[in-house]
């Protein structure tokens, strides 16, 4: 959701922001807007792309190097010109970009009208600019002072940056809830929601913490302050990231490019961590919280989306594996619901981004009531990283697409190396399965390589079924949160009505969907309920329904009832989540692709959900 990009320095600022809006285009927005401080303080913005903003700004004067810009994507107001990103003060001296909602804005708002403020849009973000510039002038405080007090009457969640039409030397930055990264060039600054429009210039950042208000000289200078007045030393970190991760290297969209990374990014994840021959799993970042995970009564995991699907591949193999209960929580409903939590739970928050609001109130919930609490993320020095415990990065790479896919099959990596591990400790397993299943998961990123030939063989029922208008998914055991996440697909990036059923399930409902026009999806590997799972096919044929059926590869039963058979190769059945996930993104993406839509940045979805 909304990104957040500033510069201060000696180059000229415009292309700089329009690149790093640019970069950050996967988030998902609706508008966007950028302000330029040369002499004049100007504010421009559109209401769709990026490219929107740039087509009405041929004939003007862009200079300047110093400047702020934004991509918004609504919550409080529709998303259109006016409400778009950067907002002006009361008086046009200042501007502001900001991601994160104001809970308290419409009391703020009040109060500020009944002082004679008069309003442009209906956002929260121009309200707090307008608050910020009242105190300034009332309290006579610098604009620093002046962030820092307004800030201590704000409810909610901020990352902003403002711009001051007179000091061309300074640009203030503040983050509470919301990520954001300063970026520290030689007599340059950046500024932006993740590193990815920062590291073609500079691989130095700091991450600002909660309640933390950073101040940028053009000298160099950079302070940072808590909202409570403390001075804080900026902590200089180097970025590992490589420019080539956030960029296609030719593919035609980056979700095509992030499937196919996936024998790499499996592996990425299992470097280090495991070693079949010699029968070690470590995670390195969770050792010091292990002997409380053997010992844990409960796990609960808490997460979003896609890795909410991980989370119930995560409840399977954990059960399975170590025999400690598990439950799986949409972070939105657990903090709200006045959930029972032990001491001695552990609370495992699954999160690509680390910074999904949800799932980081509920780690927040969760560690309040004196839980472990360890982390599963994709994005190095994330939120939710940060407030966890300890954790275990997936180590995907950047994901730009908006479908994840790389992060959910090293999602399932970590999980399944964590429950080997833990098992390990706790001998719930026996020797010789845990081998076996070591073994196996060194041999995934082959057989996920594998299971990427079947590309072509997936364009073709792409193209039988571009004009479909339902999808089912059925699997059991393992393959059951694989049915969920292969319908999310789908219906995230081509719009066609999908749902995941545990297949047994069917029966009681969505059976009656079935006629000559339903195309069913069955995951029906040969391991776990395979015997099942034909009995339910047979349920479907027998209602003519079309069954699109991922198999075992050399499966010679499933292949005689189906209509389309896809093989893949053979691997544990806990590992089929893995494996199986290449087909099932591949079949949603050429059919999105055929239908002609955005693959990369989907209607109305959001690569970061910063706000509940
Ligand atoms: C959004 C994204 C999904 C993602 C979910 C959770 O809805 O579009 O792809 O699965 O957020 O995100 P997280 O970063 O917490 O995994």
């Amino acid at each position: 959701m909304c990104g957040i990009v500033a510069y201060m320095g000696n180059r000229q600022a415009f292309p700089i922001l329009i690149k790093g809006l640019k970069r950050l285009e996967y988030r998902g927005y609706d508008s966007a807007g950028v302000a330029l401080l040369n002499n004049d303080l100007k504010v421009f913005k559109n209401h769709g792309k990026v490219s929107d903003l740039e087509n009405i700004l041929h004939d003007k004067d862009l200079s300047g190097n110093i400047g702020i810009a934004h991509t918004r994507w609504a919550t409080h107001g529709e998303p259109n010109q006016v409400n778009a990103h950067p907002h002006y003060s009361e008086s046009k001296n200042l501007a502001i970009i900001h991601n994160g909602i104001i809970e308290n804005y419409g009391s703020l708002k009040e109060e500020l009208i009944n002082r004679g403020h008069s309003f442009e849009s209906q956002t929260d973000t121009e309200v707090l600019i307008h608050l910020i510039e009242d105190i300034q002038i009332n309290e006579q405080v610098d604009l620093q002072e002046a962030v820092r007090l307004a800030l201590n009457h704000v409810v909610g969640a901020y990352a902003i940056v403002i711009i001051d039409r007179n000091e061309p030397n300074m640009l203030i930055a503040a983050k509470k809830g919301s990520p954001l990264v300063i970026g520290v060039g030689k007599d340059e600054f950046f500024v932006a929601s993740d590193a990815t429009p920062i590291i073609e210039y500079t691989k130095n950042v700091v991450y600002l913490d909660d309640e933390e208000v950073a101040f940028l000289n053009r000298n160099g200078e950079l302070k940072i302050k808590t909202i409570r007045n403390k001075e804080k030393t900026p902590y200089v970190q180097k970025l590992e990231l490589q420019l080539s991760a956030i960029e296609k290297g030719g593919y035609p969209h980056f979700m095509l490019k992030e499937i196919n990374e996936q024998p790499r990014s499996i592996k990425d994840s299992m470097r280090g961590r495991l070693n079949a021959a010699k029968g070690i799993v470590t995670l390195g970042g969770i050792i010091d919280y292990e002997q409380k995970f053997v010992n844990a009564n409960r796990i609960i995991i808490v997460a979003c989306g896609t890795s909410w699907h991980a989370a119930l591949v995560g409840e399977y193999l954990l059960e399975d594996l170590t025999r400690i209960p598990v439950e799986v929580e949409y972070a939105s409903e657990f903090r709200y619901r006045n959930p029972v939590i032990y001491e001695d739970d552990i609370v495992i928050a699954i999160s690509q981004s680390g910074e999904t609001a949800d799932t980081l109130a509920a780690v927040e919930l969760a560690k309040s009531k004196g839980a472990t609490i360890l982390g599963v993320c994709n994005v190095v020095g994330s939120s939710i990283s940060r407030v966890t415990h300890a954790g275990s990065y997936t180590h995907a790479g950047p994901e730009i697409g908006v479908a994840s896919t790389k992060a959910f099959t090293a999602q399932v990596t970590i999980l399944a190396l964590m429950a080997l591990s833990i098992a390990d400790k706790k001998g719930s397993i026996s020797k010789a399965r845990f081998y076996q299943m070591l073994t196996e998961m060194e041999a995934l990123p082959q057989k996920v390589e594998k299971a990427l030939g079947t590309n072509e063989q997936i364009l073709k029922i792409a193209k039988d079924f571009k004009d479909a208008t339902n999808f089912l998914y059925l699997g059991r055991g393992y393959n059951f949160p694989l049915a969920l996440e292969g319908a999310l697909k789908l219906k995230e990036i081509s719009y066609i009505h999908a749902e995941g059923y545990p297949a047994a399930e069917m029966k009681h409902g969505p059976i009656a969907l079935i006629d000559e026009n339903m195309p069913v999806v069955v995951i029906a590997t040969r391991k776990g309920s395979y015997d099942k799972v034909i009995s339910n096919i047979q349920e479907v044929k027998a209602r003519k329904g079309i069954i699109i059926a991922i198999v075992s590869e050399g499966d010679a039963v499933v292949s005689q009832m189906a209509d389309y058979v896809v093989e893949i190769p053979d691997t544990d059945e806990a590992f089929v989540p893995i494996v199986a996930s290449i087909p099932l993104q591949l079949l949603s993406y050429h059919i999105a692709v055929l239908r002609g839509c955005n693959v990369d940045q989907p209607r109305n979805l959001a690569k970061s959900v910063t706000v509940e």
